[in-house]
């Protein structure tokens, strides 16, 4: 018990101290409240841009890789996001951000590659999920997908040697690693991870969607963001297994965030088998651009 208070205000004082925390770029704070439809926005989101030479040249190469499949080289960013669209550009920024807080050279206790993957999955079924349910969000629903389990990775690199206990114990025992966190931390990695994004100066949206990802009964406020994270982040989980113990079967089409979903619809036809069935194309293409990343940036 005294062991876990230890902890618990260990973590607690790591995370007071802004130099523990990961950064986010100054271009992906701008870019979350910029929306953008002419052709003077792909002006000044190229100029945006444009201010961060390292990300512009990333943003070139992902658009040249093979994944895009474009006929020929693209050679300007204001090409670039017309090809790719805006939505695409401001995906792909958020996630090369997202990318520049791994530490290099560091050992991980999970898999970096499995850990975007799931992160970008997350991502992109809650952006998709959101379109087919005619939702209206203030923040980005790709980023708060993309964001969900960052306090995992303040774990792994504040208290490694905890954390790499914390995730053997849920192999070993079959058990569901928030849970463990929970009782052998006194906090997880929801709540960290909000505290990051509060540190941040998020939305409160998007921190409520991080804070309750694992717990929408405990949560007042933004509830149908929470739901669309929660559900594409269990998902992801079916899709991809990462780090998901015990190995059950969800009862997915029973989750209670179905039925929050269905009572604020803003679609006639909500059926979730059959929107399930159209996300389960895209998780494809997520594992391929999170593949994309393998070996170039991680
Ligand atoms: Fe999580
Ligand atoms: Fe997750």
């Amino acid at each position: 018990m005294e062991k876990k208070e230890n902890i618990k205000k260990d973590i607690f004082v790591k995370l007071s101290s802004i130099k523990n925390l990961p950064v986010m770029p100054d271009l992906a704070i701008d870019l979350m409240g910029y929306t953008i439809d002419d052709d003077t926005s792909i002006k000044e989101l190229s100029a945006i841009i444009s201010r961060d030479p390292a990300l512009a040249a990333q943003i070139l190469k992902v658009a040249n890789s093979s994944f895009y499949a474009l006929k020929r080289q693209v050679g300007s960013l204001e090409k670039a996001i017309i090809i790719l669209g805006l939505r695409e550009i401001k995906n792909l920024i958020f996630t090369l951000s997202i990318i520049k807080l791994f530490p290099k050279e560091t050992n991980f206790c999970f898999d970096k590659v499995d850990f975007l993957k799931h992160s970008l999955i997350t991502a992109r079924t809650s952006d998709i999920l959101t379109k087919k349910l005619q939702l209206k969000f203030e923040v980005s629903p790709f980023l708060a997908g993309l964001l969900h389990d960052i306090g995992k990775i303040f774990l792994d690199q504040n208290f490694h040697h905890e954390y790499n206990a914390i995730i053997e114990e849920a192999k070993k025992y079959n058990k569901n690693i928030f849970e463990v966190e929970s009782s052998e931390l006194g906090t997880d990695h929801a709540y960290i991870g909000s505290h990051i994004a509060n540190v941040w100066n998020f939305p409160q949206e998007l921190i409520d969607a991080i804070k309750f990802h694992h717990c929408i009964d405990k949560s007042n406020d933004n509830i149908l963001l929470i739901c669309v994270i929660s559900i594409s982040n269990l998902l992801s989980n079916l899709r991809n297994n990462w780090l998901v113990f015990p190995k059950y079967e969800v009862d997915f089409f029973d989750l209670t965030e179905w039925k929050i979903l269905e009572r604020n619809k803003m679609i006639e036809d909500f059926d979730i088998e059959k929107i399930i069935f159209e996300i389960d194309d895209e998780f494809k293409k997520s594992e391929d651009i999170a593949n994309l990343y393998k070996g170039n940036y991680l």
